[in-house]
């Protein structure tokens, strides 16, 4: 198959979905597209109402005592959430949908850079598996902390705060500040 009729695949799905319901509809993509900022596009005009950043996609590893596929659950950590970041921070008040955050939400603090990004809601898998279902009361406990103590009265004052369009330095997000980012780089750090 090519990459565009892959994206087609999608882009049919979500229009005929949209025929049958009327109900909000969110759909959860992987990254890895050819033109990611195109498919999201042309979902939002197929109907979609938001879309979910990312899929973590099943990755088996190998057993090599016994040369088999063996089944992996691969828990997540807060890394994780740097290719979400970066795609909802460049997507944000570029296409007129709302944005979730799937992958590497563990901590308050990343449910504020996902805020700040452009995401309107931020989900935790792992994080719960690993931690248990109190966790989420910590995260909400320590979010509004840390809302009270930067004096933010409300997510939406956050939302978007960090993208792109509105950051002082756009070009943080695109791929020659990797240079700057290894010049930088020190041992250790
Ligand atoms: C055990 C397990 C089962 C999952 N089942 C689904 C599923 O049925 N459908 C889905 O869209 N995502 C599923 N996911 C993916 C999660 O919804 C989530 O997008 C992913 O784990 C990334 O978030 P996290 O970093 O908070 O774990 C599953 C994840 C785990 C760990």
């Amino acid at each position: 198959m090519t990459s565009d009729y892959v994206s087609n695949m999608y882009v049919e799905l979500v229009k005929e979905i949209r025929k049958e319901v009327t109900i909000p509809l969110a759909v959860k993509i992987g990254p890895y597209f050819s033109s990611l900022p195109n498919v999201a596009k042309r979902l939002a005009e197929a109907g979609a109402n938001a879309l979910v950043f990312f899929n973590r996609f099943y990755q088996p590893d190998f057993d090599l005592d016994n040369l088999e596929v063996v089944p992996h659950i691969n828990l997540s950590t807060s890394s994780t959430l740097l290719l979400r970041l970066r795609w909802v921070a460049i997507l944000y008040g570029r296409i007129p949908i709302d944005f979730a955050i799937t992958g590497g939400v563990h901590t308050a603090e990343d449910v504020v850079k996902s805020m700040m990004a452009g995401a309107k809601v931020a989900m935790m898998t792992s994080a719960l598996l690993k931690f248990g279902i109190p966790h989420l009361s910590t995260v909400l406990k320590k979010l509004e902390q840390w809302l009270n103590e930067h004096e933010y009265d409300s997510i939406e004052i956050m939302q978007g705060s960090m993208s792109q369009k509105s950051v002082n330095e756009p070009a943080a997000f695109e791929r020659a500040n990797y240079m700057h980012a290894l010049t930088r780089y020190t041992a250790g750090s």
